[in-house]
């Protein structure tokens, strides 16, 4: 069998493992080949390819990134690629696919399963809000990542009395937010699912400093909104790709509760930082385990599914599930967050 692997959408850390474990499958199971396509769908509708075996993937299990590279590809520009995509597959000889993708890669996967092509989707993204899978590899490095930095911006801010603003990422979902809030005692959590009162936050923060305390911090996940009429906000319209543009809502945050309450604020915007670098032992492993039983998948002609995390075990779900709807926090899990806030 000839296995077809490429990597879509924002770059996360365990893609690399993802793929050494797929190479290293195929051969050590199954004897099989593997090609990857380079830079995500747009590789395979350009037919720009790598031939991928045991030697060229030795020493990628720790690295970040993606040695296939990675992009976004307008959903319309796909979808009319049909035909390229299944003759480009073809003459490559690849008998299944296994793209390593976020919600749009598995949506785009979904969708040529739908029209014949052979997939097996493996879910990747740090925002981990993959729906039918418990965790995403990528989002326990990205927890690290911001809970190291929001433990340092705890000493810096009660050395100076501060409030202190630390934006992470997560469009639509405030899981990377919700963990490294509670990971590292952050005072308040904001996230997308939830739109906040300026009001409420403003209480916080004096309710804080009238106890005596010697700084407030907060997270805020980059899609975050303020309730609406609750402060000015700047909205940045929409990318090509259906995408929020953002445009700080943690400075704009910053700006409105030191104008309301004359305290110094400071924003500190983790961006890309969160998504680069090596991956952490957890997203190895589970990087590892993904692509061990997409390959698995795939030679047992399981077509259509995606891997994914249920307790301890990995499973498989249709793609056509996974990709119903986004994984968000749930009601619960910020209930429990706000037990731990001001
Ligand atoms: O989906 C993963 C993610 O890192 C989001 O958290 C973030 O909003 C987005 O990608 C950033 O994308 P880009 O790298 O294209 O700026």
């Amino acid at each position: 069998m000839r296995i077809g692997v490429l990597t879509g959408g924002g770059d996360c850390p365990g893609l690399n493992a993802v793929i050494r474990s797929v190479v290293r499958s195929s051969d050590h199971l199954f004897g099989s080949d593997v090609v990857g396509f380079r830079d995500g769908w747009r590789g395979l509708l350009e037919d720009r390819a790598m031939e991928l075996d045991v030697a060229r993937v030795d020493g990628i299990l720790t690295r970040g990134g993606t040695i296939l590279g990675s992009s976004r590809v307008n959903p319309d520009l796909f979808r009319a690629g049909l035909d390229t995509i299944v003759a480009v597959l073809a003459s490559r000889g690849v008998d299944v696919l296994v793209p390593i993708g976020g919600e749009g890669t598995l949506t785009a996967a979904s969708w040529l399963s739908e029209n014949g092509v052979a997939v097996v989707g493996v879910p990747k993204t740090i925002d981990n809000d993959i729906d039918c899978t418990d965790l995403t590899f990528g989002f326990d490095t990205a927890v690290s990542i911001a809970s190291d930095a929001i433990d340092r911006l705890h000493t810096t801010a009660e050395s100076h009395q501060r409030v202190l603003l630390c934006e992470v990422m997560g469009r639509h979902a405030g899981w990377i937010a919700l963990h490294a809030g509670l990971a590292t005692g952050a005072h308040l959590t904001l996230v997308p699912e939830e739109p906040f009162d300026v009001d409420e936050v403003c209480e916080m923060v004096s309710a804080r400093f009238a106890r005596g305390a010697t700084h407030f911090i907060a997270v805020v996940a980059e899609g975050a909104t303020p309730r609406p009429g609750s402060m000015e906000f700047r909205q940045g319209g929409m990318d090509e790709f259906g995408h929020r543009r953002f445009t700080g809502v943690a400075q704009q945050l910053g700006e409105e509760i030191e104008r309301r309450l004359h305290k110094e604020v400071r924003t500190t915007v983790l961006g890309h930082v969160q998504r680069g670098g090596t991956p952490t032992p957890f997203d190895r492993v589970l990087a590892t385990r993904f692509g061990l039983h997409a390959t698995i998948a795939a030679h047992e002609g399981k077509l259509g599914q995606m891997v994914a995390l249920c307790g301890t075990d990995i499973t498989l779900v249709p793609l056509a599930d996974a990709t119903k709807r986004l994984k968000t926090v749930t009601a619960d899990r910020l209930v429990e967050a706000r037990s731990f806030f001001g």
